[in-house]
């Protein structure tokens, strides 16, 4: 295994040597890896590099908030925080169909990386917080495919960038490693894996903004009690999903007609293959209750029991 400190202190070097006085920039998803290769690069370079963060408006709550207070409060780094939310929700009206969405969420954020980009057209150097795994995956050398830091499409070849890579050799394990020893929040660190497309999938059918508050809500309450249960670090992934599909249901006097929550919770190894989670009742009970009773436009939970195959972990 490597010894972390002289890693990040030999890249750190290696970087320097690398980008001498020229700009950078990098595009931060909040994710793990564009987190620690973005903190790295600063560490080497300051105020020589730009963060670009796009918030297409399919985040979970509080994330956009927390890669501003994170990045920009706390590491005091460059950092263009990119308000894409219109833009996305009007390219994804009508849209129902689950490969077009994910066609249209990555092609329209090339679009915007690009835009801002070339807002910056001094810049010689593009971060990408590629990782071994992704490395051996897309089976290529250094620049021949290049993920966009979402995952979900890559960048264009012609834009003129050369490349800092500087997780490549790391597993993720180790990628968290170096995380906390450049000091970024474990909240980060320890972050479940989260699509590109984010909650554009999560949403089935057509994605609207009443549908996405209502999964956003939900979603957080689902955080909030798996943290209150300690059982963060201990689920690979768990997540709502918000299908499109309403029941009926009772409150006080009142009939109600609302959306149906799924809660998904998997145990894997490395998203492969995956078992549902075995939730305690009593935490389910908990989410549940406090769903149909904070969300407004839910009136139903119910606990996704597949395992991956036959189902994925996603539901689109
Ligand atoms: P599935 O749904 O295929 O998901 O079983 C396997 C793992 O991959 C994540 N996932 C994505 N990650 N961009 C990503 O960066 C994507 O478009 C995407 N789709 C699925 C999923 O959350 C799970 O961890």
């Amino acid at each position: 295994s490597w010894n972390m400190s002289s890693f990040v202190e030999d890249k750190v070097k290696e970087i320097k040597e690398i980008v001498g006085e020229k700009r950078v920039i990098c595009g931060l998803s909040g994710g793990v890896d564009s987190s620690v290769a973005a903190v790295l690069v600063h560490k080497a370079v300051g105020k020589q590099l730009t963060c670009i963060f796009v918030d297409h408006g399919l985040l979970r709550q509080g994330e956009a908030e927390e890669v501003y207070k994170t990045f920009r409060e706390k590491f005091d780094m460059n950092l263009v925080m990119v308000d894409a939310r219109e833009r996305f929700l009007s390219k994804l009206k009508g849209v129902t169909d689950p490969e077009r969405k994910r066609k249209i969420i990555g092609e329209e954020f090339i679009r915007v990386f690009e835009e801002e980009a070339g807002e910056l057209s001094d810049a010689e150097f593009l971060v990408q917080g590629t990782i071994y795994p992704d490395v051996v995956e897309s089976g290529t050398s250094t620049s021949a495919t290049i993920k966009s830091h979402h995952n979900v499409g890559g960048l264009p070849e012609d834009l003129k960038f050369r490349l800092i890579e500087p997780l490549r050799e790391l597993f993720k394990d180790e990628v968290r490693e170096v995380g906390r020893k450049l000091n970024i929040p474990p909240e980060i660190v320890n972050r479940q894996p989260f699509p590109g497309p984010g909650l554009g999938i999560r949403v089935l059918g057509e994605v609207t903004d009443e549908k996405l508050e209502i999964l956003r809500q939900a979603d957080y309450i689902l955080r909030d009690e798996v943290k209150k249960a300690g059982l963060e670090n201990d689920i690979w992934q768990y997540f709502v999903v918000l299908p499109d599909i309403k029941s009926v249901g009772v409150m006080g006097d009142e009939r109600t007609y609302a959306y149906t929550a799924v809660i998904r919770a998997v145990e894997s190894v490395d998203g492969m293959t995956s078992e549902w989670y075995r939730m305690p009742y009593e935490l389910l009970a908990n989410i549940s209750r406090r769903i149909v009773n904070e969300v407004k436009g839910i009136n139903r939970v119910v606990y996704d029991v597949t395992s991956k195959p036959p189902a994925t972990i996603e539901w689109e």
